[in-house]
């Protein structure tokens, strides 16, 4: 990301204490970047621990400041509860970004239940463990906080060969929404972001490999491009930082006006692809799970 185009003033996010999980890669290391550039202290968790303990290097000699990985895997509510209680032994929370996802594009009749598991499991379920077990501990000490998931744009219109993370995702835009208006009276608030095409490693290799799933095709986008990850980051640094008490209970789209608006499919050029090219993607998605 071009950190000078954050949009913020130094400083603004000082006293501030940020857990991200899915934090060492991807779109969660961006958000962790700015927030971290702003004063926070964040705290990333995610599976592997040394791909954290690197992040938090990297991102600590580009711009001082904390930040601490947690190995976390979020499917189990005991590994959350264990670092949560890491966190609290050092202070509470004051925001927490439910980044952390798992996705593959698959037609939908070659997914097992194990398929669906994985990802729902993910999703889904520890979405809901990690913001239930922070939730209710800032319930009973009285803290305020901020709640920020990111989604994509596919929660209002449906998402084809994704069917796993469509519903997921829905489920978390719906607790979002729910719980905006359940603990906000404990000054708890919940947002979040349904991005487009802001494209990551670990993205292109589950939902376009080897170029199949169309994730580059820009024409469908009235911008004409995909997202930059400055543009993400400022959006959630407006969620999450100080100023933006009072934005409770929406789900914002940052997609170029793409498929929000337009109606638009990511995935039509799967339509035309038969059981040879599905194996073959099978096979790279797996491999990439596998590294
Ligand atoms: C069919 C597949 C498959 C594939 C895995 N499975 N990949 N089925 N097609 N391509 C099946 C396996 O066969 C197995 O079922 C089951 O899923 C579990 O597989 P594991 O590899 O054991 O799962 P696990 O190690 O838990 O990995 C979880 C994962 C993986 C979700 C499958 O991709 C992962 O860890 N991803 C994390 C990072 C990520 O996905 N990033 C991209 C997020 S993009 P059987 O029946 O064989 O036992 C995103 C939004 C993008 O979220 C928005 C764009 C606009």
């Amino acid at each position: 990301m071009d950190i000078s185009k954050l949009m913020f003033r130094e400083g603004l996010m000082e006293g501030e204490r940020i857990l991200v999980t899915g934090g060492g890669t991807g779109l969660g290391r961006e958000m962790s970047e700015a927030f971290l550039k702003l004063g926070a202290e964040v705290h990333i968790c995610g599976r592997r621990q040394g791909k954290l303990d690197e992040t938090a290097e990297e991102l600590m000699a580009a711009l001082g400041g904390k930040v601490v990985g947690h190995a976390c895997d979020i499917r189990s509510p005991e590994a959350i509860k264990a670092m949560v209680d890491a966190i609290w032994t050092h202070g509470p929370l004051t925001g927490v970004v439910n980044n952390a996802a798992g996705n593959f594009i698959s037609r939908t009749e070659d997914l097992s239940i194990n398929g669906f598991n994985a990802i729902s499991d993910i999703v889904f379920r520890g979405t809901f463990y990690v913001t239930h077990e922070i939730g209710t501990r800032l319930i009973a000490e009285g803290r305020k906080a901020s709640f920020l998931a990111i989604l994509t744009t596919w929660v209002w219109n449906g998402g084809a060969f994704v069917v796993p993370s469509a519903m997921s995702k829905a489920g978390i835009n719906i607790m979002t929404q729910s719980l905006a208006v359940e603990w906000g009276r404990y000054g708890l608030r919940f947002n979040a972001i349904a991005p487009g095409l802001f494209p990551t490693k670990g993205m292109s290799a589950r939902l376009a490999p080897g170029g199949h799933g169309d994730n580059s095709r820009h024409d469908m986008n009235p911008m004409g491009r995909h997202g930059e990850m400055h543009e993400l980051a400022n959006l959630a640094v407006f969620l999450m930082g100080p100023g933006a008490e009072w934005v409770n209970g929406q789900t914002i789209a940052i997609d170029g006006a793409g498929y929000q608006a337009t109606g638009g499919t990511f995935w039509g050029a799967l339509h035309g692809l038969g059981d040879a090219e599905w194996e073959q993607m099978r096979a790279m998605i797996k491999n990439t799970n596998a590294a």
